[in-house]
């Protein structure tokens, strides 16, 4: 929650409410709201790689903007105490999540998805996204508490998830919104 206090006197300390915890607010109804008027700002045939640019930063959440070549992917992975909320604004992406079959196997579900599509993420979703292609894909991806941390994981002999490699907000942030891949040593905290 933002306030505009100007030159109005403030009766209650403001450090009180400093103090208060952010607002939650809901990720999938604000990645509703977005959607249908993001788009990727620039031309996505110039998209090699996996992209984003950051959309919005407040207390409560951030949204981002990923655009995503044919075959583009992150990795299996977490994000850190947050939930939230992708949906995709054109082309198609694909959603897979460990899924332990019948056999006890630990495998891949996978989840088709087209414009329009909305994924709530609760926190402790675990999955990787992709775009199987051929067009490239835009994505806009919600999150709430604002993203800290990912945890990107493997699965190890078909049985269990191993936690490989943990991103944290420090990573991503050395480098400017509106990077790359290539511009960064890190993922995208995204996806
Ligand atoms: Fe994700």
């Amino acid at each position: 929650m933002r306030y505009c206090l100007g030159m109005t006197r403030v009766s209650a300390p403001i450090s009180a409410s400093a103090r208060r915890p952010p607002a939650r607010v809901d990720p999938a109804a604000i990645a509703r709201t977005l959607a249908p008027a993001t788009r990727w700002p620039g031309s996505l045939a110039e998209v090699s790689e996996r992209s984003w640019r950051l959309l919005a930063a407040t207390a409560e959440f951030d949204a981002w903007v990923i655009a995503w070549p044919q075959g583009g992917r992150v990795s299996l992975h977490d994000h850190g105490p947050s939930r939230g909320a992708f949906a995709v604004v054109h082309g198609t992406l694909a959603e897979t999540m460990p899924w332990r079959d019948d056999t006890g196997r630990l495998t891949l579900r996978r989840l088709d998805l087209s414009v329009g599509s909305l994924r709530s993420l609760g926190v402790g979703h675990i999955h990787d996204v992709t775009n199987p292609g051929p067009e490239t894909a835009v994505s806009l991806h919600v999150y709430s508490p604002p993203l800290t941390a990912m945890t990107h994981y493997d699965i190890a002999g078909g049985a269990r998830l191993q936690a490989r490699v943990v991103r944290t907000a420090r990573h991503w942030k050395a480098a400017a919104p509106g990077a790359s891949d290539a511009d960064r040593p890190v993922l995208c905290p995204t996806g």
